[in-house]
């Protein structure tokens, strides 16, 4: 006698390969304890609406939470031959209360079980990855407090353009975060509606009142369309593309990390607990946290697309090839959710080396901008100005001077418009500092966007 809830139709056993090849146990385990919330939520409903007694339900609730608690504890054998945790978590019911655990199933087809188990299974998941973005958030930003004092290069094509706070750097990513966590908020948003009581693809004969189970299992509305319910996957999209661009935003963070605790730069010095050594170069400390999470950017994208190309043109309603949405989906989960927590403690732990960004702020002509501005305000348009600062810079490249150093009437013979008052103005902190506008560099408009982010953090 077969094992399968579906065995009814069929008149030879499944191969055994076969079997193994469609199952997938292996990875939708993951899920139990949502099916079961489900399940529990479900049989309440039938009883309330008298399609089944209410011992009856207690019964299955009972053997349910029975349940739970053998896999939580480790004793529960997850079968291939049941092919998911679906009818694994069935099978053993009937096992345990007997016949009566076969009326769970009324009114319900795995098509839009699986469908809620999945939005309830990622719903606690997002809850989990929004606790680690924002532990990253506040990281970014106590290090920017840290580091109110510290200049740094600022770099267009990696080239010194102009002199910022090594705090508004750090605001930068916070910003990209930010936006992040409302991606996020927005797939939980749209996520949160229930999709059981679709049944197969048409919905059900019998009276459920599907209300009452998103209730109980708080869910913000349910699905209004039952073809849709279960053939739809774009919560599981929505969330890897969110994923996907956060992971960018790390990518770069990551990138940045690598590149400034290099000894070319060696702007910042990653701790010990967050490298690696070399088998063959004592000296080396390889930013192995950062590399990783760089490339795992590249399987996190990789994921979306897998997901989209499963879903390209499958016909209405539930279609097996759906069954491979459940990997590319966990891995995202898997990974984002550990690059953010890596990186939450990496930052909280980064050393700042203040006096090299300071020194490599100054090379470069990094202040050059800064004279410009300073003979436009004295009626030069602006073009002129970026010409007289050009033949200043090409100057002090042939004299081998900065441009701090320059004395008066070599300033003068660009043009007659700069007074020694100049001076004031091309000081790496007198160019930071004259950036006041909102969103600029200066240090009060950087306290006013922290200022601002901890109101916004405490609600
Ligand atoms: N394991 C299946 C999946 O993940 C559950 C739904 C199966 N439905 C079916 N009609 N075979 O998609």
């Amino acid at each position: 006698m077969s094992d399968k809830p579906w065995a009814g139709r069929f008149t030879q056993p499944t191969d055994k390969f076969v079997e193994e090849f469609t199952a997938s146990i292996a990875f939708d385990q993951r899920m139990y304890r949502y099916d079961i919330q489900g399940s529990i939520a479900h049989a309440r409903m039938l009883a309330r609406q008298r399609i089944i007694a209410e011992s009856d339900a207690e019964q299955i609730v009972a053997g349910l939470e029975a349940i739970l608690a053998d896999i939580e504890a480790g004793n529960f054998e997850f079968k291939v031959s049941l092919e998911d945790i679906h009818m694994n978590i069935e099978a053993r019911l009937i096992e345990r209360i007997g016949p009566v655990g076969g009326k769970l199933h009324t009114a319900r087809s795995r098509n839009d079980q699986v469908a809620l188990d999945v939005r309830l299974y990622l719903r606690d998941e997002l809850q989990e990855i929004g606790g680690y973005l924002d532990r990253l958030q506040e990281a970014l930003l106590t290090q920017a407090e840290a580091n109110l004092a510290v200049i740094m290069p600022g770099y267009t094509h990696l080239q010194t353009a102009q002199p910022v706070l090594f705090a508004h750097h750090l605001l930068a990513y916070y910003e990209m975060f930010q936006r992040d966590a409302g991606r996020l908020a927005d797939v939980a948003r749209r996520l949160n509606v229930l999709p059981l009581g679709a049944g197969a693809l048409a919905g059900t004969t019998f009276p459920i009142d599907r209300e009452f189970v998103a209730e109980q299992l708080g869910f913000g509305g349910v699905t209004r369309n039952s073809l849709d319910s279960v053939s739809d996957r774009d919560f599981a999209l929505e969330f890897c593309a969110a994923g996907s661009i956060l992971m960018m935003h790390l990518s770069r963070l990551s990138e940045e990390l690598i590149l400034w605790s290099s000894a070319d730069f060696d702007f910042i010095e990653l701790t010990d607990a967050f490298c690696t050594g070399s088998s063959i170069m004592p000296q080396k400390k390889n930013p192995d946290v950062p590399e990783l999470v760089r490339g795992k950017t590249g399987r996190v994208y990789g994921n979306l697309v897998a997901l989209l190309t499963l879903m390209k043109s499958l016909p209405l309603a539930y279609n097996k090839d759906m069954q491979e949405d459940k990997e590319p989906l966990f891995d995202t989960i898997d990974t984002v959710k550990g690059s953010l927590k890596i990186f939450a403690d990496m930052i909280a732990q980064l050393q700042v080396k203040a006096e090299n960004m300071r020194v490599a702020a100054a090379r470069g002509f990094s202040t050059a901008t800064d004279v410009a501005d300073y003979v436009v305000r004295k009626g030069l348009p602006f073009r002129q100005a970026h010409e007289v600062v050009g033949k200043t810079v090409r100057y002090c490249i042939e004299h081998g001077k900065d441009i701090p150093e320059l004395r008066l009437d070599e300033f003068r013979q660009f043009s007659d418009l700069i007074d020694a008052d100049i001076y004031d103005y091309v000081t790496l902190d007198a160019s930071v500092n004259a950036r006041r506008a909102t969103g600029g560099t200066a240090r009060e408009a950087v306290e006013r966007e922290i200022a601002r982010a901890r109101a916004e953090r405490r609600g």
